[in-house]
């Protein structure tokens, strides 16, 4: 999207509550890849969808900074709704909860460091919202995993799912675009399941599972 049209749709939506863009600005100063940030707009479209499926609970795969768990906690309807979110990368692990501790929503956010491989089928509870968003290379295992800790009628997000549009690319593809694709393919071809592709940012796949 070029930078005036982004430009305008911020002018005309909800405004980045202040926490957010204090920790939008404190990834962007003190972490590494600081593009893989939701921001502003997915972060209200976040926020948006998790108002609409008011979830209990929600799983998140992918912590980095905390933005995203933030923006969808934001949407709970109470303190006894959370989100659960893990994250491989301890050396983030004091960034995240300086940054959750800050926020008025941060007590609803439950931080797991850890391989989401091997956390999830370790969880104790079912979820009616799961946003996946970790490692492109394992998103059929991801999705896999945390299949059936989804509630029949509830939604798992996934994003990245157009890889900067390479995903339609008939050639050279990395190994990190044979992810996206193989886990496009596994879910276009799982009958379990309803999906849309929303051309968002990287492009985010909302599926809702309709039968175990
Ligand atoms: C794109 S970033 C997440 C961005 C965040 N959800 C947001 O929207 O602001 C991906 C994160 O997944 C983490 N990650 C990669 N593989 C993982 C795994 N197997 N288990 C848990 N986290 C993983 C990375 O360390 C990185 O912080």
């Amino acid at each position: 999207m070029n930078s005036n049209l982004n430009d305008y749709i911020l002018s005309h939506i909800d405004p980045e509550p202040e926490h957010l863009n204090r920790l939008y600005r404190d990834t962007n100063l003190h972490l590494l890849y600081p593009h893989m940030c939701s921001g502003h707009l997915q972060g209200r479209v976040l926020r948006m969808i998790t108002s609409m499926i008011a979830p209990r609970h929600v799983l998140e795969l992918g912590t980095y900074s905390g933005y995203s768990a933030l923006c969808m906690a934001e949407a709970l309807a109470d303190d006894a709704c959370s989100v659960d979110t893990i994250e491989i990368d301890d050396e983030a692990e004091n960034f995240i909860r300086n940054h959750l501790r800050a926020s008025s929503v941060g007590n609803r956010v439950n931080l797991i460091i850890g391989d989401a491989t091997e956390v999830v089928p370790t969880l104790p509870r079912d979820y009616q919202l799961v946003f996946i968003d970790a490692n492109k290379r394992q998103y059929v295992q991801y999705y896999q995993l945390v299949f059936p800790h989804v509630v029949k009628g509830g939604f798992i997000i996934v994003d990245n799912t157009l890889w900067d549009s390479k995903v339609s690319e008939q050639e050279n593809h990395d190994a990190l675009t044979d992810g996206v694709r193989a886990f496009n393919d596994y879910v276009a071809a799982d009958t379990r399941v309803s999906r849309v592709i929303l051309p968002l940012r990287d492009g985010l796949t909302i599926i809702q599972k309709l039968t175990d």
